[in-house]
């Protein structure tokens, strides 16, 4: 039988990242000693008021279709700390509630992009972007930030990128895999492009309470972003809440409604107890968040400090998020082989950063979304594993 095309656009070589992440998750299903620092799903349980909000409206009989682009409550909520963060006027209708960031980046993908166009992605890039801007059918294009930089935004490369076709940029802001948190001035000159161009830009915005060092500037807030800025943000990093599946698209009110009908085409809306959860989240957003920020600047620091003693290897400290950047090129092996052979000799398994983009090859991510014994104990162990690569063993 055949598929339509759309089925190899799908297919995006970012999932074959992921196989490593998959063993290591079984072979600690097999009772295997193994510390997984693949992937940036909080190890924190979702706060418990959350929960309770959710169960107490599924047992109040909240299970019922609801509405399609979300109830307007929760709509308002996400629109009011989008209008302090901003500066400026938001309001529900400028506000869809959708099944986490992921599936808010397919439907602006869908609604935004044909075949024929071009779409500019800052690269290295979060692995499913490729897919997600791929199943519109328009051609993606890179613009490098280079390790060299420490992976921040090259206004030339962004520049050159961009061509009659382009229809729209993409980026994640701050930055997963590489932390980069970008500054006023880098967005200008994003917004700048845009505006010269007359291009889309969609910010992925889910590490935005995550920021260690300074505050996240949204560049939804920077002057003629408001018709042309997409933001996409979620509960999933921020709340502890991956698997509830709950994000938004914050845009023009036009955009919002040509999401309501995709919205309303594939998912017919989401689950009013996962609603009600998530107001409750909203509504305590900086006591939620501030803690867990608290949390993971802790962990940060911890596995830079160690790491950085490591001869062989070098750390890049994130400004955000909860990943670390590891150049491994001084061992002598690829980041994949590193990846593989961490794995195998240690237990502790991380991502070829070179799944992210090009530009990151030669690094692996480490996760910090464990405890502190647990990630001085890999630390340990890569430690020991570069100290043997290397001849030398780190302090
Ligand atoms: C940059 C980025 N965007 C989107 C997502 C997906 O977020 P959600 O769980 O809200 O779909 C992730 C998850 O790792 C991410 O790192």
């Amino acid at each position: 039988m055949r598929f339509s095309p759309f089925v190899e656009r799908i297919a995006g070589h970012g999932v074959a990242a992921w196989d490593i992440h998959h063993a290591a998750f079984q072979a600690q299903r097999d009772g295997q000693d193994v510390i997984i620092l693949s992937i940036g799903d909080p190890d924190f349980a979702t706060p418990q008021f959350i929960t309770d909000a959710a169960i107490n409206a599924l047992r109040g009989g909240d299970t019922h279709y609801a509405d399609i682009p979300g109830r307007p409550k929760l709509r308002q909520a996400i629109a009011a700390r989008y209008a302090a963060r901003l500066g400026r006027e938001v309001d529900a209708q400028n506000v869809i509630a959708v099944a986490g960031a992921q599936n808010a980046l397919f439907i602006a993908s869908l609604c935004l992009l044909q075949a024929g166009d071009e779409v500019v992605v800052l690269d290295p890039m979060y692995v499913t972007y490729e897919a997600t801007l791929r199943a519109s059918g328009a051609t993606l294009v890179r613009a490098i930030c280079d390790a060299d930089s420490g992976f921040r935004l090259n206004p030339q490369n962004l520049s050159d990128a961009i061509t009659e076709r382009t229809r729209a940029i993409f980026l994640s802001n701050p930055n997963n895999p590489t932390g980069v948190v970008l500054d006023r001035e880098e967005l200008q000159i994003i917004a700048d492009l845009a505006i010269a161009h007359d291009l889309w830009v969609v910010v992925d915005e889910v590490y935005e309470s995550l920021c260690y060092e300074r505050e996240h500037v949204s560049l939804a807030s920077l002057r003629g972003m408001e018709k042309r800025c997409v933001a996409v943000g979620s509960l999933s990093k921020s709340h502890a809440m991956t698997g509830w599946r709950i994000g938004w698209l914050m845009a023009d009110a036009e955009l919002i409604g040509h999401a309501e009908n995709l919205a309303l085409s594939m998912l017919y809306g989401l689950p009013g107890f996962v609603m009600e959860g998530a107001l409750a989240a909203v509504l305590a957003h900086d006591q939620v968040t501030g803690g867990m920020r608290d949390t993971y600047r802790r962990r940060r620091d911890l596995v830079v400090r160690r790491l950085s003693d490591c001869q062989g290897i070098a750390v890049l400290e994130p400004g955000a998020g909860m990943f670390v950047l590891v150049d491994v090129r001084g061992t002598g092996l690829t980041s994949l082989e590193f990846a593989w052979r961490l794995f195998r000799e240690t237990g502790v398994s991380v991502l070829d950063a070179a799944a992210f983009g090009e530009p990151a090859q030669g690094f692996v991510r480490l996760s910090f979304t464990l405890g502190e014994a647990q990630l001085a104990e890999a630390c340990e162990r890569i430690a020991g594993f570069v100290g043997g690569l290397v001849g030398r063993r780190c302090r």
